[in-house]
Protein backbone atom coordinates (compact mmCIF):
# COMPACT_ATOMS: atom_id res chain seq x y z
CA UNK A 1 0.00 0.00 0.00
CA UNK A 2 1.19 3.64 -0.66
CA UNK A 3 1.50 5.13 3.06
CA UNK A 4 0.22 9.08 2.29
CA UNK A 5 1.84 11.70 4.35
CA UNK A 6 -0.38 14.68 5.89
CA UNK A 7 1.55 17.76 7.89
CA UNK A 8 -0.48 19.98 10.57
CA UNK A 9 1.03 22.41 12.25
CA UNK A 10 0.92 22.08 16.14
CA UNK A 11 0.51 25.39 16.99
CA UNK A 12 -1.68 27.18 14.49
CA UNK A 13 -4.83 24.45 12.79
CA UNK A 14 -8.46 24.42 13.06
CA UNK A 15 -10.42 21.50 13.67
CA UNK A 16 -11.80 22.31 10.37
CA UNK A 17 -8.26 21.11 9.26
CA UNK A 18 -8.04 19.39 6.09
CA UNK A 19 -5.65 16.66 7.38
CA UNK A 20 -7.51 16.08 10.19
CA UNK A 21 -10.33 15.65 7.72
CA UNK A 22 -8.71 13.52 5.52
CA UNK A 23 -7.09 11.42 8.39
CA UNK A 24 -10.01 10.97 10.20
CA UNK A 25 -11.70 9.54 6.85
CA UNK A 26 -9.16 6.97 6.65
CA UNK A 27 -9.62 5.90 10.22
CA UNK A 28 -13.51 5.97 9.84
CA UNK A 29 -13.07 3.14 6.89
CA UNK A 30 -10.81 1.08 9.26
CA UNK A 31 -7.67 2.08 8.19
CA UNK A 32 -4.17 3.35 10.36
CA UNK A 33 -2.52 6.29 10.29
CA UNK A 34 0.09 7.07 12.37
CA UNK A 35 -0.21 9.88 15.28
CA UNK A 36 1.80 12.41 17.17
CA UNK A 37 1.39 12.40 20.54
CA UNK A 38 3.37 14.42 23.50
CA UNK A 39 5.04 11.46 24.03
CA UNK A 40 6.10 9.14 20.89
CA UNK A 41 4.52 8.45 17.73
CA UNK A 42 0.90 6.34 17.81
CA UNK A 43 -0.27 3.92 15.42
CA UNK A 44 -4.03 4.43 15.33
CA UNK A 45 -7.16 2.57 14.42
CA UNK A 46 -10.39 2.51 15.53
CA UNK A 47 -10.59 0.98 18.90
CA UNK A 48 -14.14 -0.30 18.61
CA UNK A 49 -13.20 -2.57 14.96
CA UNK A 50 -11.65 -5.30 15.24
CA UNK A 51 -10.50 -5.85 12.08
CA UNK A 52 -8.76 -1.88 12.12
CA UNK A 53 -7.07 -3.69 15.03
CA UNK A 54 -6.08 -6.15 13.89
CA UNK A 55 -4.26 -3.97 11.00
CA UNK A 56 -1.92 -2.68 13.74
CA UNK A 57 -0.84 -5.87 14.71
CA UNK A 58 0.17 -7.13 10.99
CA UNK A 59 1.41 -3.09 10.39
CA UNK A 60 4.02 -3.49 13.19
CA UNK A 61 4.60 -7.22 13.08
CA UNK A 62 3.31 -7.01 17.11
CA UNK A 63 2.09 -10.59 18.59
CA UNK A 64 -1.05 -10.61 19.71
CA UNK A 65 -0.37 -11.42 23.65
CA UNK A 66 0.60 -7.80 23.40
CA UNK A 67 -2.29 -4.95 24.26
CA UNK A 68 -2.98 -1.78 23.11
CA UNK A 69 -3.62 1.30 24.62
CA UNK A 70 -6.63 3.13 23.86
CA UNK A 71 -6.84 6.74 23.83
CA UNK A 72 -9.70 9.29 24.07
CA UNK A 73 -10.27 12.57 23.37
CA UNK A 74 -12.96 13.38 26.31
CA UNK A 75 -13.84 11.77 29.48
CA UNK A 76 -17.62 10.73 27.90
CA UNK A 77 -15.46 8.48 25.62
CA UNK A 78 -14.66 6.09 28.40
CA UNK A 79 -17.70 4.90 28.64
CA UNK A 80 -17.39 3.22 25.33
CA UNK A 81 -14.34 1.68 26.41
CA UNK A 82 -14.39 0.90 30.09
CA UNK A 83 -17.28 -0.61 31.88
CA UNK A 84 -16.63 1.91 34.94
CA UNK A 85 -14.45 4.57 35.90
CA UNK A 86 -13.52 3.96 39.44
CA UNK A 87 -12.87 7.35 42.08
CA UNK A 88 -9.10 6.15 42.01
CA UNK A 89 -8.85 6.01 38.74
CA UNK A 90 -11.17 9.80 38.67
CA UNK A 91 -8.49 11.23 40.69
CA UNK A 92 -5.57 10.74 38.92
CA UNK A 93 -7.10 11.54 35.70
CA UNK A 94 -8.41 14.93 36.99
CA UNK A 95 -4.61 15.43 37.78
CA UNK A 96 -2.58 14.45 35.36
CA UNK A 97 -5.32 14.59 32.19
CA UNK A 98 -4.64 15.40 29.21
CA UNK A 99 -1.37 13.78 29.75
CA UNK A 100 1.58 10.78 29.78
CA UNK A 101 -0.58 8.84 31.76
CA UNK A 102 -2.12 5.32 31.47
CA UNK A 103 -5.09 4.31 33.80
CA UNK A 104 -6.01 0.23 33.58
CA UNK A 105 -9.67 0.11 33.72
CA UNK A 106 -12.65 -2.69 33.75
CA UNK A 107 -12.77 -3.39 30.03
CA UNK A 108 -16.22 -3.11 28.08
CA UNK A 109 -17.63 -5.66 26.88
CA UNK A 110 -18.05 -3.64 23.39
CA UNK A 111 -14.46 -3.38 23.07
CA UNK A 112 -12.89 -6.11 21.01
CA UNK A 113 -10.82 -8.68 23.09
CA UNK A 114 -7.84 -8.21 20.47
CA UNK A 115 -7.49 -4.53 21.95
CA UNK A 116 -6.64 -5.90 25.54
CA UNK A 117 -5.23 -9.06 24.21
CA UNK A 118 -7.82 -11.04 26.02
CA UNK A 119 -7.39 -8.98 29.22
CA UNK A 120 -10.21 -8.01 31.51
CA UNK A 121 -8.69 -4.45 32.05
CA UNK A 122 -8.37 -2.23 29.10
CA UNK A 123 -5.25 0.80 29.43
CA UNK A 124 -6.44 4.20 28.19
CA UNK A 125 -5.36 7.49 28.02
CA UNK A 126 -6.08 10.98 27.09
CA UNK A 127 -2.77 12.85 25.33
CA UNK A 128 -1.92 16.08 25.81
CA UNK A 129 -1.44 17.02 22.34
CA UNK A 130 -3.84 19.05 20.39
CA UNK A 131 -3.47 17.32 17.29
CA UNK A 132 -3.98 14.03 18.84
CA UNK A 133 -7.48 15.02 20.60
CA UNK A 134 -8.75 17.16 17.85
CA UNK A 135 -8.14 13.72 15.25
CA UNK A 136 -10.00 11.39 18.03
CA UNK A 137 -12.84 14.22 18.41
CA UNK A 138 -13.05 14.22 14.57
CA UNK A 139 -13.30 10.50 13.86
CA UNK A 140 -15.43 10.34 17.05
CA UNK A 141 -14.04 7.13 18.31
CA UNK A 142 -11.37 6.08 20.38
CA UNK A 143 -8.02 5.02 18.66
CA UNK A 144 -6.19 2.01 19.59
CA UNK A 145 -2.40 3.02 19.26
CA UNK A 146 0.84 1.60 19.99
CA UNK A 147 3.96 3.30 19.26
CA UNK A 148 4.04 3.45 15.47
CA UNK A 149 7.63 1.40 15.11
CA UNK A 150 8.04 -2.38 13.58
CA UNK A 151 8.03 -4.68 17.60
CA UNK A 152 10.59 -4.54 19.41
CA UNK A 153 12.53 -1.69 17.54
CA UNK A 154 13.09 1.97 19.13
CA UNK A 155 9.81 4.09 19.31
CA UNK A 156 9.65 6.98 16.57
CA UNK A 157 9.64 10.61 18.11
CA UNK A 158 9.36 11.97 14.44
CA UNK A 159 7.49 11.43 11.41
CA UNK A 160 10.35 10.25 9.58
CA UNK A 161 10.93 7.85 12.05
CA UNK A 162 7.72 6.42 11.94
CA UNK A 163 8.34 5.86 7.69
CA UNK A 164 11.66 4.51 8.29
CA UNK A 165 10.04 1.67 9.75
CA UNK A 166 6.36 1.29 8.30
CA UNK A 167 6.85 3.21 5.10
CA UNK A 168 3.94 1.07 2.81
CA UNK A 169 2.43 -0.65 5.52
CA UNK A 170 0.07 2.26 6.68
CA UNK A 171 -2.15 4.24 5.05
CA UNK A 172 -0.85 7.24 6.06
CA UNK A 173 1.09 9.65 8.92
CA UNK A 174 -0.12 12.42 10.03
CA UNK A 175 3.45 14.75 10.67
CA UNK A 176 3.21 17.54 13.67
CA UNK A 177 6.75 17.93 13.91
CA UNK A 178 9.06 16.22 16.46
CA UNK A 179 6.84 15.05 19.94
CA UNK A 180 7.86 17.04 23.40
CA UNK A 181 8.47 14.68 26.03
CA UNK A 182 9.96 11.57 23.87
CA UNK A 183 9.77 8.59 26.21
CA UNK A 184 5.76 6.60 26.35
CA UNK A 185 3.06 7.23 29.10
CA UNK A 186 3.43 5.86 32.52
CA UNK A 187 1.56 2.91 32.48
CA UNK A 188 -0.51 2.52 36.22
CA UNK A 189 -2.78 -0.22 37.54
CA UNK A 190 -4.59 2.08 39.87
CA UNK A 191 -7.15 -0.42 41.32
CA UNK A 192 -4.47 -2.41 42.69
CA UNK A 193 -3.02 -1.85 46.41
CA UNK A 194 -1.07 -0.07 46.52
CA UNK A 195 -1.30 0.95 42.82
CA UNK A 196 1.08 -0.70 41.08
CA UNK A 197 3.68 1.23 38.29
CA UNK A 198 3.48 -1.00 35.28
CA UNK A 199 5.84 1.19 33.33
CA UNK A 200 7.52 4.82 34.25
CA UNK A 201 7.12 7.08 31.41
CA UNK A 202 6.29 10.67 31.49
CA UNK A 203 4.77 11.48 34.23
CA UNK A 204 6.88 10.46 37.29
CA UNK A 205 6.26 7.90 40.58
CA UNK A 206 6.86 10.92 42.77
CA UNK A 207 3.91 12.86 40.34
CA UNK A 208 1.87 10.24 41.06
CA UNK A 209 2.80 9.19 44.76
CA UNK A 210 2.09 13.04 45.96
CA UNK A 211 -1.77 12.23 44.86
CA UNK A 212 -2.13 8.18 45.53
CA UNK A 213 0.50 7.48 48.49
CA UNK A 214 3.37 5.02 48.14
CA UNK A 215 3.17 2.66 44.78
CA UNK A 216 4.67 -0.53 43.85
CA UNK A 217 7.12 -0.79 41.52
CA UNK A 218 6.55 -3.96 38.56
CA UNK A 219 9.52 -6.15 38.46
CA UNK A 220 8.34 -8.71 35.61
CA UNK A 221 9.25 -12.00 36.85
CA UNK A 222 11.87 -13.87 34.86
CA UNK A 223 11.24 -17.28 33.19
CA UNK A 224 7.60 -16.54 32.52
CA UNK A 225 5.53 -16.51 29.21
CA UNK A 226 4.76 -12.65 28.25
CA UNK A 227 1.06 -13.96 28.54
CA UNK A 228 1.24 -14.63 32.39
CA UNK A 229 2.69 -10.84 32.73
CA UNK A 230 0.70 -8.55 34.71
CA UNK A 231 1.95 -6.07 32.04
CA UNK A 232 3.28 -8.42 28.61
CA UNK A 233 4.72 -5.92 26.75
CA UNK A 234 6.98 -5.38 29.49
CA UNK A 235 9.54 -8.08 29.83
CA UNK A 236 11.11 -8.24 26.27
CA UNK A 237 13.90 -6.63 25.04
CA UNK A 238 12.43 -3.59 23.16
CA UNK A 239 13.51 -0.19 21.64
CA UNK A 240 16.72 -1.92 20.58
CA UNK A 241 19.67 -0.78 18.31
CA UNK A 242 21.44 -3.44 15.99
CA UNK A 243 24.40 -2.00 17.72
CA UNK A 244 25.89 -3.18 20.51
CA UNK A 245 24.43 -0.85 23.31
CA UNK A 246 26.77 -0.53 26.28
CA UNK A 247 25.40 0.85 29.15
CA UNK A 248 27.93 2.53 31.53
CA UNK A 249 27.70 3.88 35.49
CA UNK A 250 26.62 7.65 34.93
CA UNK A 251 29.83 9.49 36.05
CA UNK A 252 31.43 11.62 33.90
CA UNK A 253 34.86 9.11 34.82
CA UNK A 254 32.67 5.97 34.30
CA UNK A 255 32.04 7.45 30.52
CA UNK A 256 35.47 8.38 29.98
CA UNK A 257 37.56 4.88 30.74
CA UNK A 258 34.82 2.90 29.23
CA UNK A 259 35.14 5.27 25.64
CA UNK A 260 38.90 4.59 25.73
CA UNK A 261 38.58 0.66 26.32
CA UNK A 262 36.48 0.53 23.34
CA UNK A 263 38.00 3.10 21.01
CA UNK A 264 41.37 1.10 21.54
CA UNK A 265 39.79 -2.14 20.98
CA UNK A 266 36.87 -1.19 18.15
CA UNK A 267 39.44 0.84 16.90
CA UNK A 268 41.40 -1.69 15.99
CA UNK A 269 39.35 -3.49 13.72
CA UNK A 270 38.02 -0.79 11.80
CA UNK A 271 35.24 -0.08 13.60
CA UNK A 272 33.83 3.20 15.40
CA UNK A 273 31.99 3.73 19.13
CA UNK A 274 28.93 5.62 19.44
CA UNK A 275 28.33 8.04 22.53
CA UNK A 276 25.27 9.08 23.79
CA UNK A 277 26.95 12.16 25.72
CA UNK A 278 25.99 14.39 27.97
CA UNK A 279 27.20 18.08 27.46
CA UNK A 280 30.71 18.82 28.58
CA UNK A 281 31.69 15.17 29.63
CA UNK A 282 34.43 14.74 27.12
CA UNK A 283 37.00 16.72 26.36
CA UNK A 284 39.06 17.31 24.06
CA UNK A 285 42.11 14.65 24.74
CA UNK A 286 39.43 12.11 24.68
CA UNK A 287 38.11 13.33 21.24
CA UNK A 288 41.27 13.46 19.66
CA UNK A 289 41.93 9.99 20.40
CA UNK A 290 39.56 9.50 17.28
CA UNK A 291 37.09 6.85 16.37
CA UNK A 292 34.15 8.32 17.83
CA UNK A 293 30.62 9.05 16.61
CA UNK A 294 28.71 11.89 18.80
CA UNK A 295 25.17 12.71 19.64
CA UNK A 296 25.18 15.51 21.95
CA UNK A 297 22.63 14.36 24.49
CA UNK A 298 21.92 17.68 26.75
CA UNK A 299 22.69 18.57 29.98
CA UNK A 300 23.09 15.68 32.96
CA UNK A 301 20.68 15.46 35.36
CA UNK A 302 18.21 17.25 33.01
CA UNK A 303 15.88 14.01 33.14
CA UNK A 304 12.96 15.90 30.71
CA UNK A 305 15.41 17.20 27.97
CA UNK A 306 17.28 13.78 27.93
CA UNK A 307 14.20 11.80 27.47
CA UNK A 308 13.25 14.16 24.17
CA UNK A 309 16.84 13.65 22.76
CA UNK A 310 16.77 9.74 23.61
CA UNK A 311 15.20 7.55 21.19
CA UNK A 312 16.50 10.28 18.66
CA UNK A 313 20.10 9.91 19.66
CA UNK A 314 19.80 5.79 19.78
CA UNK A 315 18.90 6.16 16.12
CA UNK A 316 21.43 8.53 15.20
CA UNK A 317 24.15 6.61 16.12
CA UNK A 318 22.80 3.14 15.35
CA UNK A 319 24.57 3.61 12.17
CA UNK A 320 26.69 1.66 9.84
CA UNK A 321 30.44 0.95 11.14
CA UNK A 322 29.19 1.85 14.53
CA UNK A 323 29.61 -1.31 16.31
CA UNK A 324 28.72 -0.34 19.74
CA UNK A 325 27.14 2.15 21.28
CA UNK A 326 27.81 3.78 24.82
CA UNK A 327 25.55 5.62 27.10
CA UNK A 328 25.85 6.41 30.66
CA UNK A 329 22.51 5.09 33.08
CA UNK A 330 20.45 7.89 34.99
CA UNK A 331 19.96 7.60 38.57
CA UNK A 332 16.47 6.04 39.70
CA UNK A 333 14.32 9.72 40.45
CA UNK A 334 12.29 11.32 38.09
CA UNK A 335 12.15 11.13 34.49
CA UNK A 336 15.59 9.30 35.04
CA UNK A 337 13.78 6.11 35.97
CA UNK A 338 12.05 6.13 31.96
CA UNK A 339 15.36 6.60 30.78
CA UNK A 340 16.78 3.76 32.96
CA UNK A 341 14.23 1.68 31.94
CA UNK A 342 14.31 1.63 28.52
CA UNK A 343 17.82 1.83 28.46
CA UNK A 344 18.08 -1.55 30.32
CA UNK A 345 15.57 -3.22 28.12
CA UNK A 346 17.14 -1.97 25.16
CA UNK A 347 20.32 -3.06 25.94
CA UNK A 348 18.79 -6.66 26.98
O1 LIG B 1 2.94 7.07 25.30
C1 LIG B 1 2.43 5.99 25.00
O2 LIG B 1 1.93 5.24 25.84
C2 LIG B 1 2.43 5.60 23.51
C3 LIG B 1 1.57 6.62 22.78
C4 LIG B 1 1.37 6.26 21.33
O3 LIG B 1 0.35 6.79 23.44
N1 LIG B 1 1.94 4.27 23.35
C5 LIG B 1 2.65 3.16 23.70
O4 LIG B 1 2.04 1.96 23.39
O5 LIG B 1 3.74 3.22 24.19
P1 LIG B 1 2.82 0.56 23.38
O6 LIG B 1 1.85 -0.41 22.83
O7 LIG B 1 4.09 0.70 22.67
O8 LIG B 1 3.03 0.22 24.89
C6 LIG B 1 1.93 -0.08 25.71
C7 LIG B 1 2.32 -0.87 26.92
C8 LIG B 1 2.75 -2.28 26.54
O9 LIG B 1 3.89 -2.61 27.26
C9 LIG B 1 1.57 -3.14 26.92
O10 LIG B 1 1.96 -4.43 27.29
C10 LIG B 1 0.95 -2.35 28.07
O11 LIG B 1 1.20 -1.00 27.78
N2 LIG B 1 -0.50 -2.57 28.14
C11 LIG B 1 -1.44 -2.18 27.25
N3 LIG B 1 -2.66 -2.61 27.59
C12 LIG B 1 -2.50 -3.30 28.75
C13 LIG B 1 -3.40 -4.01 29.61
N4 LIG B 1 -4.69 -4.10 29.34
N5 LIG B 1 -2.89 -4.60 30.71
C14 LIG B 1 -1.56 -4.50 31.00
N6 LIG B 1 -0.67 -3.86 30.21
C15 LIG B 1 -1.12 -3.26 29.10
MG1 LIG C 1 5.99 0.34 22.03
Amino acid sequence: MKTLRFAIRLDQFEAGDSALKECAAILRRGGTVAIPTETVYGLAANALDAAAVERIFAAKQRPHWDPLIVHVSSLEMIARVALTFPEKAQALAERFWPGPLTLLLPRSPQLPLTVTAGRESVAVRMPAHPVARALIAAADFPLAAPSANLFGRTSPTTAEHVLRDLDGRIDAVLDAGPTSIGVESTVLDPLRTPPLLLRPGGITREQIEAVAGPLELYAAPQGHEPQALASPGLASRHYAPSAKLRLVEGHRESLVKAVRDEVASEGERGNYVGVMAPDDWLDEQVLAAGGLVLFDWGRWQDWPALAKNLFAGLRYLDKPGVSVILCPLPPEEEMGLALRDRLMRAAR
